[in-house]
């Protein structure tokens, strides 16, 4: 199922949870990877599997995105390799449960520097190289939390809803160039994120809960469709359309309750 064209999909975050999910449904589709994560050895095993499943072509780069001079470097690398990255799935993300003057700054400012200022930077280099060549996919992982500020999430959810709303402007500044910037905003799902935010898991959480594989589909078709933005699932449809329908402090006190905060 392999294409010969030089046209390629990149996934942050590719060592676990959606971005390993987003690398399997590519590669099914017959999409060469640049697979990224700072977990080597995690890359290397989903490649195996990759390569053997579907034949797919695949390179990892160990890289930590929350350094702004690495993700230039990849870029570059990436660049003189004369690959050209079609599809960008910009996924690395990192969150926090807990009221924020608990946390030392480092740990806010290490989620700001990911899921900002690294997303900032990939998407202007990889949109850049894409509007020249007058096609290309981004999709941006934002979340449910994007749509307000939630207690004990202040950082993340703040950090989240930026991404919704580059994304959106985004999408219309770069839609004329032949560049489609989808944002995708899931809900709870069962992968590594619960843990290494320290997140509660309340009763309400593990009701909604989505699997990766239907939050993943439900991310590439919007993309392919050239949506401005998708929420996943119909209980997470349901919460956000909460927040148009309610008063803001119904819905944050909500939200609080749902989240375990
Ligand atoms: N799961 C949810 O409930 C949920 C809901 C809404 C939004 N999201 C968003 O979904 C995205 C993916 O998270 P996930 O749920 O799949 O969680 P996950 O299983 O913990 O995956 C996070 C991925 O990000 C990578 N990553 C973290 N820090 C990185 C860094 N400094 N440099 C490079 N890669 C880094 C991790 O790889 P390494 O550790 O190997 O570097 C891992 O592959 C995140 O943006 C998250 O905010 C998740």
């Amino acid at each position: 199922m392999k294409t010969n064209e030089n046209s390629w999909v990149l996934i942050t975050g590719a060592s676990s949870g959606f971005g390993e999910e987003f690398a399997r449904q590519y590669a099914a589709q017959g999409k060469s990877l640049v697979l990224v994560a700072r977990r080597l050895d995690k890359l290397e095993a989903l490649s195996k599997e990759l390569r053997e499943r579907f034949g797919t072509e695949v390179i990892n780069e160990q890289v930590d995105l929350s350094s702004i001079p690495a993700v230039i470097e990849l870029h570059k690398r990436l660049v003189q390799q004369g690959i050209a990255v079609d599809v960008l799935i910009n996924n690395a993300g990192h969150g926090l449960q807990g009221p924020f003057l608990d946390h030392a700054i480092d740990q806010s400012l290490a989620m700001i520097d990911l899921d900002i200022a690294s997303l900032t930077t990939m998407t202007r280099l990889f949109a850049q190289d894409m509007r020249i060549r007058r096609r290309g996919h981004i999709l941006q992982i934002a979340s449910l939390l994007s749509y307000q500020g939630v207690k004990n999430f202040a950082v993340y959810s703040a950090a989240k809803a930026y991404v919704l709303r580059f994304s959106e402007a985004l999408h219309q500044e770069l839609k004329g160039d032949g560049v489609i910037v989808t944002a995708l905003c899931p809900g709870m799902s069962d992968t590594g994120f619960a843990q290494s935010a320290n997140q509660t898991l309340t009763p309400a959480l593990k009701m909604v809960m989505m699997q990766p594989e239907p939050v993943v589909r439900a991310g590439i078709r919007a993309l392919q469709a050239g949506r401005m933005s998708v929420v996943p699932g119909f209980g997470n449809k349901a919460l956000t359309a909460l927040t148009w329908a309610t008063p803001r402090r119904f819905h944050q006190r909500l939200m609080a309750n749902v989240m375990g905060a």
